[in-house]
């Protein structure tokens, strides 16, 4: 493995800080204290350092020799609102939050990166290293991009990075077009007429209004979409009634859409309104709507996902970079960066997944075997892209 010599040098280090964020972890906008180690750091090693992007973000500006080419390197800094049941020394001192995404992880490989970027300045042009919050449902890199990070800090193109438990330590994934899927959420309030259970001729009952809803909304991926553009829709609550023998006068039902293709997406919206508006006219009742956008779909752009492919390569070796992984259906707020500038997102290993080590578990814990990995990556990233001229 082609680990920079250097980068390996302080991975005992980079574990310190790994297991210090660990053990102080923040959730979405509350990143006080990881913003301020993140920013301590930058500042140690000689980088510029600008605060108070979405509150708590941060970032750190290096110049190399010359002209006037940039590029954004992002890592996200939140935790989740998970109870830890890990036992080690380096488990939350949070009461019910949690790195168990890796974000921890993430924080210190970008750190590690520009530490390594600021001794050596091997490069022409300037690395913006991108430290955002609430990654995690909150939109934090979206918040970024609307107050202004790419007109204080443009770039010709940002590069985003995550574990991937399952996949080896000294591997990658990547693939040109979506590698995230796009995350909607909606809810609809069923209104009908509520009655004697033991009468439902003088009512008009939600609960059955809703079951047909429910179900019909499985057509639209199985009916209305495309076979091979992937789509989910799923109901995830019903809320309603409180006795045996009273038909209710509401019905609430929720729950969340994933696609990885802006007209799939858009297209599911229109059906299920139309859908559920149908049944309610149908069966005599009403209905409020809600469906909001979360996160768009993460989509590499070829140019970009490309670079990052080769680079990975030359770090771990050509053979252990998948390059058609299957996409994710989960989601990745990077996806704002990415509409904004072309870009790439990569999956790097982070090892075997057994004994619940997966994303989102409460037993799971950053693999800190691949701090030098990621950190070599996103070094050698921004040498490769902004090569010195001569
Ligand atoms: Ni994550």
């Amino acid at each position: 493995m082609a680990i920079i010599n250097r980068i390996a040098e302080f991975h005992g280090e980079m574990t310190e800080w790994r297991r210090d964020i660990h053990t102080h972890p923040e959730t979405a906008f509350e990143e006080e204290r990881t913003s301020e180690f993140v920013a301590k750091k930058l500042a140690e090693f000689g980088i510029e350092v600008h605060r108070g992007l979405a509150g708590t973000g941060v970032v750190g500006t290096l110049k190399g020799r010359k002209g006037d080419r940039a590029v954004g390197l992002r890592a996200d800094m939140d935790a989740l609102h998970i109870h830890e049941q890990n036992g080690f020394a380096h488990k939350s001192k949070n009461q019910g939050r949690m790195h168990a995404c890796g974000h921890d992880g993430h924080t210190v490989m970008l750190l590690g990166a520009a530490k390594y970027l600021a001794e050596t300045k091997n490069f022409d042009g300037t690395v913006h290293f991108i430290f955002q919050p609430a990654e995690e449902n909150e939109g934090g890199g979206r918040v970024m991009v609307e107050q202004g990070l790419f007109e204080k800090f443009p770039v010709e193109s940002v590069y985003g990075l995550h574990n991937w438990p399952g996949m080896p330590v000294g591997s990658f994934g990547i693939r040109p077009g979506p590698q995230m899927a796009a995350f909607d959420i909606f809810e609809i309030v069923v209104t009908g007429k509520g009655a004697h259970g033991a009468m439902p001729h003088q009512g008009i009952d939600p609960v059955v209004v809703s079951a047909q809803i429910v179900t019909a909304f499985q057509t639209i991926v199985s009916r209305n979409t495309h076979p091979l553009d992937a789509a989910v829709i799923s109901v995830t609550q019903i809320h309603g009634g409180d006795a045996w023998n009273v038909i209710p006068e509401q019905i609430t039902l929720r729950g969340t859409t994933r696609s990885f293709k802006p007209e799939v997406q858009d297209r599911i919206e229109e059906n299920m309104k139309r859908v559920a508006e149908g049944i309610c006219s149908a069966m005599g009742a009403s209905m409020s709507w809600r469906y909001e956008r979360r996160y768009p779909s993460t989509i590499n752009t070829e140019k970009e996902a490309a670079v990052a492919a080769r680079v990975a390569g030359d770090v771990v070796g050509e053979k252990n970079v998948v390059l058609d992984p299957t996409p994710s259906m989960g989601s990745e707020d990077f996806a704002f960066l990415l509409q904004a500038k072309p870009g790439a997102y990569i999956w790097m290993g982070n090892g075997p997944d057994t004994n619940n080590r997966r994303l989102h578990s409460p037993h799971y814990d950053f693999n800190d075997e691949a701090l030098p990995v990621g950190a070599s990556y996103w070094a050698r990233l921004a040498e490769t892209i902004l090569a010195k001229a001569g």
